[in-house]
């Protein structure tokens, strides 16, 4: 069986940077928090708590040094845990920053923010708290109609959003409200992961996405895998494997979520390897 591996996969630049963050907070000789895990990769998340870099839920908990992860966080939250007396690293990714600046600019130009993504993401929530006018996110084509009328709408993405289903989105939006200004801010690391995974899963008879169940960039990759190759599954350990899901298959694709590390791929591409 050839097992083809996707031309991009795996940890992105801005999770790279939070995990490097902590880990720099970590070797300076600080006990280290972060507020929600630093990747929605369960084994991962394991792997640094066994190195001291602890994950809790809200402020209150947090001690020593608060590493903020990529997703970025909402302003109150920064300033609750600097009143705390904590310190403060940001590893907002600076293109989830640049979403939260687009979406303070849209605001003060008297657009209604509209973000397309998942209402509860931590990245969707954080951008909500820094506006200060009403906003709007929605997630699939059917919300459009559930907009309010007489919107001059401001429309931005969540950065790992699926592309394709957002331009659909944005160009409804647009059909409804024509003074709607559309700013994409789908990441450069998810579209180059996305594009990748479609390219990989026109090419197989099978995918393997390799992520967090949690993770909304992994459930992207799977969607748009499935779409081409139906025949896509969503795992986060190389134990999930089912060798009889393989019966007939002569050649395999991988990709991984923008935060599962390389030692979790390697697990997986060594398990079909070995059948
Ligand atoms: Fe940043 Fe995009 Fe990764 S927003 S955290 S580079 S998926």
């Amino acid at each position: 069986m050839e097992i083809v591996r996707a031309e991009v996969m795996g940890v992105c630049f801005g999770v790279r940077r939070a995990m490097e963050c902590a880990e720099a907070a970590l070797h300076a000789g600080h006990q280290v928090s972060t507020l929600g895990p630093l990747v929605h990769n369960p084994q991962e998340t394991a792997r640094l708590a066994r190195l001291g870099i602890r994950a809790v839920d809200v402020p209150e908990d947090c001690t020593g040094t608060v590493v903020i992860r990529a997703h970025g966080a909402r302003p109150d939250v920064f300033a609750a845990l600097r009143a705390g007396g904590r310190t403060v690293v940001d590893a907002t990714c600076p293109f989830v920053r640049k979403s939260q600046q687009i979406a303070c600019q849209f605001a003060d130009a008297g657009h209604a923010v509209i973000i397309v993504g998942h209402p509860d993401h931590p990245e969707v929530q954080g951008i909500l708290g820094y506006i200060r006018t009403p906003a709007y996110v929605i997630s699939q084509l059917d919300d459009v109609a559930n907009l309010p009328p007489d919107l001059t709408p401001g429309v931005i993405a969540q950065t790992t959003f699926n592309e394709n289903t957002f331009g659909e989105i944005a160009r409804a939006i647009t059909r409804r409200y024509p003074a709607t200004l559309v700013h994409d801010t789908v990441c450069s690391a998810t579209r180059d992961r996305q594009d990748a995974a479609r390219t990989l899963a026109t090419r197989v008879e099978a995918v393997y996405v390799i992520g967090g169940r949690a993770s909304s960039n992994t459930n992207r990759l799977a969607e748009i895998c499935r779409e081409l190759c139906p025949t896509t599954f969503l795992i986060e350990t190389a134990d999930e494997i089912i060798p009889a899901d393989l019966h007939g298959i002569t050649r395999v694709g991988v990709t991984a979520g923008a935060s599962t590390p390389d030692w979790l791929i390697d697990e997986v591409v060594a398990r079909l390897r070995g059948l």
